[in-house]
């Protein structure tokens, strides 16, 4: 680990800046990206945080193989990405952006400019597409902004189309009741098969704090546009009329590079919390395809009584079950006298960690399948290793991953509502369970996702995969970019 003062990294290198959003759920692919861009001798790679995150990071930062050399640093910032309920107040997310857009232009300027006084110049940038002030930051320089999206192609359409959305007053407005919702359809999202309203991501739907989020909306779209390249964490196979689509837009800088983690054999996360091992241990002990993987990811929350009825119905359903809760899953935290009792009794049923090596759990042979909030990261991670799922969207795109999953996919199954759309209870989800796990259409699903995973694993094969070939080919572009220069 390097800090910028002790860098000396030849300035004949490409010299990347790393600026990933930081929370988990973007940060995970943004690592994988880092790894695969290290490999290459030509590249030296300085990955920028934000204060408020830099000394938790640094606390569980084990270099990744490949990433020894990786040069952290941290540019002022006051604010703490909201977590937990606050996360999903839309009001609080759409204020963390303004004060990004305002406080952090400034920072990351000055650190490039230091790091060029250093004798080592930066030559481009890549970020996560929701900090779009660092294209701002990058025409200051003269150098090219990069960006990794970390959700579908599919979402990315839907960012495309925020003008006509906004126009057909589809998107921030006040909420459709839900009859409303289920009745709209939306068809003129091209490259994605028409959905209904309620399927749109559910960030965009916004009804509180939607003048701030329209703006931010409104500002964003557009600079995709000015960006050099367009990285997509998915597969072409898995999403070819919405590749096709945006590519059409933008050019062939719009390049499908996922699953990205499936890049290096570790298949491991760097995480922002310590993940608990033993859970490994306990699978290898569970008949093959028997356990139900439970995981919110890192934002989502359930109500006490929501966590009640999911207890309820994991103990009805007598698999074997292993359940990620974090400590502030949820909202007030549970009944301790009532989670010890579930936990006495199922003590020999299931297995519970405060955070899981999930890419390790999904490749277990153990696994059956896995009840997910629909991150997309979670989704990919899933297609990649053949398990079924279980959606239960909570917020951000997770609504229409779910829809992808359940309707254009055929991999999983879901529940009536949300988790944010009102109370399941344990019947609906102990049936949910056996459906997917148990039942006919759950062996139809499972060939479906057993022929993406083929399909995933292929387009990161390092012979000819299309999104292993794409990167190589955008590496190549970085050099001979340099070399111009
Ligand atoms: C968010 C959004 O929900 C998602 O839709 C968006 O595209 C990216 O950011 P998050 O809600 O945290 O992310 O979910 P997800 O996308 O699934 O990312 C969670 C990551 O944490 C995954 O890479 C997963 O493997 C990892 N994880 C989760 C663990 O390593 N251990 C756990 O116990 C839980």
């Amino acid at each position: 680990l390097q800090s910028s003062s002790d860098s000396s990294s030849p300035s004949s290198k490409i010299h990347v800046v790393v600026v990933p959003l930081p929370a988990q759920g973007h940060m995970s692919p943004m690592i994988h990206l880092c790894k695969l861009i290290a490999r290459d001798p030509s590249f030296t790679i300085s990955l920028v945080n934000v204060d408020s995150l830099h000394d938790e990071f640094v606390k569980h930062w084990v270099a990744p193989a490949g990433l020894e050399d990786l040069r952290l640093h941290s540019i002022p910032y006051s604010w703490q990405l909201p977590l937990g309920a606050d996360a999903h107040a839309l009001g609080n997310v759409g204020d963390w952006f303004t004060a990004s857009a305002r406080e952090l232009p400034g920072g990351l300027e000055d650190l490039i400019r230091k790091l060029g006084e250093e004798g080592d110049p930066v030559n481009c940038i890549i970020s996560d597409y929701f900090c779009d002030w660092t294209q701002d930051v990058a025409d200051v320089f003269g150098i090219p902004r990069i960006i990794l999206w970390s959700g579908t192609a599919g979402w990315s359409s839907f960012e495309y189309h925020i003008l006509d959305l906004l126009e057909k007053n589809h998107i921030f407005h006040s909420r459709a009741s839900p009859d409303e919702a289920n009745a709209v359809i939306i068809d003129y999202v091209r490259g994605v098969k028409p959905l209904r309203l309620a399927d749109v991501p559910d960030c965009l739907l916004a009804s509180e704090g939607q003048e701030v989020l329209k703006e931010i909306c409104i500002k964003r779209s557009p600079v995709v546009k000015r960006a050099r390249w367009v990285l997509v964490n998915s597969f072409y196979d898995l999403e070819a009329p919405t590749f096709d689509f945006m590519a059409s837009e933008l050019g062939p800088r719009f390049i499908p590079a996922g699953p990205l983690f499936l890049f290096d054999d570790s298949r491991k996360n760097v995480v922002l919390r310590p993940e608990n091992e033993d859970c490994l241990h306990w699978m290898d002990v569970q008949e093959p395809g028997s356990v139900l993987y439970i995981s919110f990811g890192s934002i989502a929350v359930l109500s006490v009584e929501q966590f009640e009825e999911l207890a309820g119905a994991l103990e009805a359903s007598k698999k074997p079950f292993l359940w990620v809760i974090r400590p502030e899953l949820v909202v007030g935290g549970h009944s301790n006298e009532s989670y010890n009792g579930f936990c006495e009794r199922t003590k020999n049923q299931g297995f519970i960690v405060s955070w899981a090596p999930q890419l390790r759990v999904l490749a277990h042979p153990s696994m059956g399948a896995f009840l997910t909030h629909c991150g997309w990261n979670s989704v990919q991670e899933s297609i990649a290793n053949g398990i079924p799922m279980l959606g239960w969207p909570y917020g951000g795109e997770q609504n229409t991953n779910c829809k992808f999953i359940v309707e254009d996919w055929k991999i999983g199954v879901r529940f009536s509502k949300t988790v944010v759309q009102g109370l399941i209870e344990r019947g609906e989800i102990e049936a949910g369970i056996k459906k997917v796990m148990d039942s006919e259409e759950g062996k139809k699903i499972k060939k479906r996702v057993q022929n993406l995973k083929i399909l995933a694993r292929k387009a990161m094969d390092k012979e000819n995969g299309k999104s292993f070939c794409g990167l190589q080919g955008w590496l190549e572009d970085l050099k001979a970019m340099k070399l111009d220069r």
